[in-house]
């Protein structure tokens, strides 16, 4: 397998970044992971401009993201799998450590690649998942798409440890996102799911899914919901790049129903999307 790593192609096990690497010792690196499907690298764009957002607020050094590109299409020349999960990490770079930014002149650290990965299964989305709420207690700046996923981490490993399949974070009563996904609830028709604030990432399924909802003509709010709410919710989803659009089925213990008729026709609508070679989506 051929890793992208600072402007060349090296193979995986050749691909090796110093220790003192800014994003090994600090986490000081953003991120960005990229669906294939087939051919196509489902919503670049959106990617790429989300990535942009983050290395401008973390004041990064410029990176050629056009060159991510061309190095991207490179990558899917190995392809010999229908689906894959792109990868791209920019760390600040390397310097000996030291809280304080790098010296001007200090080049990020870019690495790239593409995984194979299996379709979601279909019992998994005809079936649902179960999700458990626990505390949001992550940074303040979670928009920015930080390579920083400790409290992720420990929130799916205590979800797997309930048997659940997602965790899903309350910030002062409502619902913020997943550990690694958005989150939507329906009820009575109306689709809802939290609002862009700094305290959750906005997530591109999450962006296509809106997207969708809009082309179907169904009712959207964006606001806030306490979890007692999603226990009530018709209907509820999890929304990204790494399973699209996906149905909850029971909420701490809460049965909410098989996947409801709203969540099916995004996923129907959604699964379109990913097959469609769309310019505007990549
Ligand atoms: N995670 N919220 C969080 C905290 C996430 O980590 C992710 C995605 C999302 C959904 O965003 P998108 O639709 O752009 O993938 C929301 C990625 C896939 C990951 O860390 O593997």
């Amino acid at each position: 397998m051929r890793v992208y790593l600072n402007g060349e192609f090296v193979d995986i096990s050749q691909a090796r970044v110093p220790i003192d690497d800014r994003g090994f010792l600090f986490g000081d690196a953003v991120y960005e992971v990229i669906h294939l499907y087939g051919d196509h690298l489902f919503a670049w764009d959106l990617h790429i401009e989300r990535l942009k957002f983050g290395l401008q607020a973390l004041e990064f050094p410029p990176v050629d993201l056009d060159a991510l590109r061309q190095a991207a299409e490179v990558l899917k020349q190995d392809r010999d799998y229908e689906e894959g999960s792109l990868y791209i990490q920019i760390s600040r770079g390397v310097y000996p450590r030291s809280h304080v930014f790098p010296p001007e002149g200090t080049k990020p650290t870019v690495v790239m690649w593409i995984r194979p990965v299996d379709p979601v299964p279909a019992e998994l989305l005809a079936e649902g998942v179960r999700v458990v709420t626990v505390p949001d207690d992550r940074w303040s700046k979670v928009w920015i798409k930080t390579v920083g996923l400790l409290p992720n981490v420990l929130a799916k490993e205590k979800a797997r440890r309930m048997g659940a399949y997602e965790a899903i974070f309350v910030r002062d009563g409502v619902v913020t996102e997943a550990s690694s996904a958005n989150v939507f609830m329906v009820r009575r028709g109306v689709i809802r799911t939290a609002p862009e604030t700094n305290y959750i990432l906005p997530g591109i399924t999450r962006e296509v899914t809106l997207q969708i909802a809009r082309e179907l003509d169904l009712p959207v709010e964006l606001k806030p919901f306490l979890p007692e709410e999603m226990y009530q919710a018709d209907e509820a989803f999890l929304t990204g790049t790494n399973i699209g659009i996906l149905p909850i089925t029971t909420v701490d213990g809460h049965y909410l129903g098989k996947p409801g008729p709203v969540t099916q026709r995004l996923l129907q609508a959604f699964m379109a999307k990913t097959k469609e070679v769309s310019s505007r989506l990549g």
